[in-house]
């Protein structure tokens, strides 16, 4: 099978509803997209998955859910007023921007290298180029009626900045002991300054973080399990192909600024093999920054070796947009089926939009669709999200299915009158096969649990 291009997942998205550009109808908003009645969907069955994997799963991490706007002293402990930055050239005559990273093709923010790279270089439109110079990606607005230096906040760069400044209070309101962690999900904003490849890289975003806060001797081990949890997480729990999945370690100058060592798991996206998940040891700089700048002692007493030390953080860090790319790029095909081609996304049963479809074989028999209409309402009440489709003929309504991805389709037929059995059609393999209508919601269940 050919990977999609990213036309292939950019169409697909818009017309069967699971991503739109924002602002369509008054032309877009570069970096910015909605989800849409199935991407929704997905979306929730993804964050569920992490949540109940990280946060219900183990009994030492804490979910939170911080606000999005902060104490802008946050934002200077954290270092990201200083230094969450992109290196930029300009292009002298257009005065667009550009990450000078990606014109050089290499991953680094080093600007003399970068400088020596983009020597000569043009910029897309044919013009010279600035020098390569910082671009801070804060996005800013003020709270309150007047609009000066001290009503200026800042949206969140990222999640994990709120469970930093609650490390206090979880750890009290928990009675939590270390080893222990707290998991986010939410949005997040960076003035990105290419926002591209669909919602590969875009201006509002959404992470799924967890911040493990440990012993410093701990800092090896610990890091090693996490970046083995978002490896399995991927291929266990989302059902994403092991062949789609590298390992990057950064390298010193590409590294963030917070970062003693960080490793992202690269996944084969239609734009190229690019950063997916990332791992992160954050050592003691997020801890030491805000006990030093909020002047409230954040060190941890151990009682049974009576020391006392500032906790390490190894950060687990992933885009709910970027992974939902992953999933559909990942889950995309095309295949042969009685001499026609179709399109099918080969969701992990559990994680996609519809669990099944219900249709009646013909719309227009009542005796047929009262009898479907009794499984539907049945099936929805015990598996969730259910379709129910009457529209075309059935081989049509099949190919539908199978291009949003839904598992099973269920068909009620004349037969079912007779001997109240249903035919269920399986979405990877086509293959279908008869069932007592009372057996179909073990049967389903079974399936997705697997
Ligand atoms: N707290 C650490 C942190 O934010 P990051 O590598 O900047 O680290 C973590 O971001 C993850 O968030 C990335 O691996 C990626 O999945 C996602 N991400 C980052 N910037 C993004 C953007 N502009 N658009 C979409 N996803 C993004």
């Amino acid at each position: 099978m050919t990977k999609p291009t990213m036309e292939d997942i950019v169409s697909l998205s818009k017309r069967r509803g699971f991503v739109f550009q924002s602002s369509d109808i008054y032309g877009g908003l570069s970096g910015f997209y909605d989800y849409g009645p199935l991407g929704v969907e997905l979306v929730n069955n993804i964050k569920k998955t992490w949540w109940d994997s990280v946060v219900h799963a183990r009994d030492n991490i804490y979910g939170i859910d911080g606000a999005i706007i902060q104490n802008p002293l946050l934002w200077q402990a954290s270092g990201h007023l200083e230094g969450f930055t992109d290196p930029m050239v300009e292009d002298v005559v257009t005065h667009k921007r550009y990450r000078a990273d990606q014109l050089a093709g290499v991953d680094s923010t080093d600007l003399k290298e970068l400088k020596q790279l983009l020597k000569g270089k043009k910029s897309p439109e044919g013009n010279d180029l600035s020098e390569p110079r910082f671009f801070n990606m804060m996005m800013q607005t003020w709270v309150g009626p007047v609009e000066d230096e001290a009503a200026k906040v800042y949206l969140r760069p990222e999640t994990a900045g709120a469970i930093f400044i609650n490390f206090l209070n979880v750890r009290d309101s928990m009675r939590a002991k270390i080893p222990f962690g707290i998991a986010q999900i939410g949005k997040a904003f960076r003035n990105e300054i290419s926002p591209r490849d669909f919602i590969f890289r875009v201006r509002e975003l959404e992470q799924m973080e967890m911040q493990y806060f440990i012993r410093p001797d701990d800092q090896e081990e610990s890091y090693e399990e996490w970046r083995k949890f978002a490896w399995n997480f991927l291929i266990d729990k989302l059902g994403i192909k092991e062949v789609n999945l590298s390992w990057h370690e950064h390298g010193e100058s590409e590294r963030a600024h917070y970062a003693k060592a960080a490793h992202d798991i690269y996944f084969n996206f239609p734009n190229g093999s690019k950063e997916l998940w990332g791992t992160h040891n954050r050592s003691d700089f997020d801890l030491s920054n805000h006990s030093r700048v909020s002047k409230q002692d954040l060190s941890y007493i151990d009682e049974a070796a009576n020391t006392r030390f500032i906790p390490y953080v190894i950060e687990s860090s992933v885009g709910v947009g970027r992974l939902l790319l992953a999933v559909l790029t990942d889950a995309f095909s095309r295949d042969q089926v009685d001499n026609e081609t179709r399109t099918v996304l080969r969701f992990k049963p559990q994680i996609a939009p519809y669990k099944a479809a219900v249709s009646p074989l013909l719309k227009n028999k009542p005796e047929l669709v009262k009898i479907a209409r009794g499984i539907y309402q049945n099936l929805q009440q015990n598996l969730g999200m259910v379709i129910w489709d009457d529209n075309g003929n059935i081989g049509k309504r099949y190919r539908r299915q199978d291009e949003i991805g839904t598992p099973f389709c269920i068909t009620i037929d004349f037969e079912t009158l007779d001997n109240q059995s249903v035919t269920l059609r399986h979405r990877d393999t086509t293959k279908q096969t008869r069932i007592a209508a009372d057996k179909l919601v073990e049967t389903l269940n079974k399936e997705l649990i697997n």
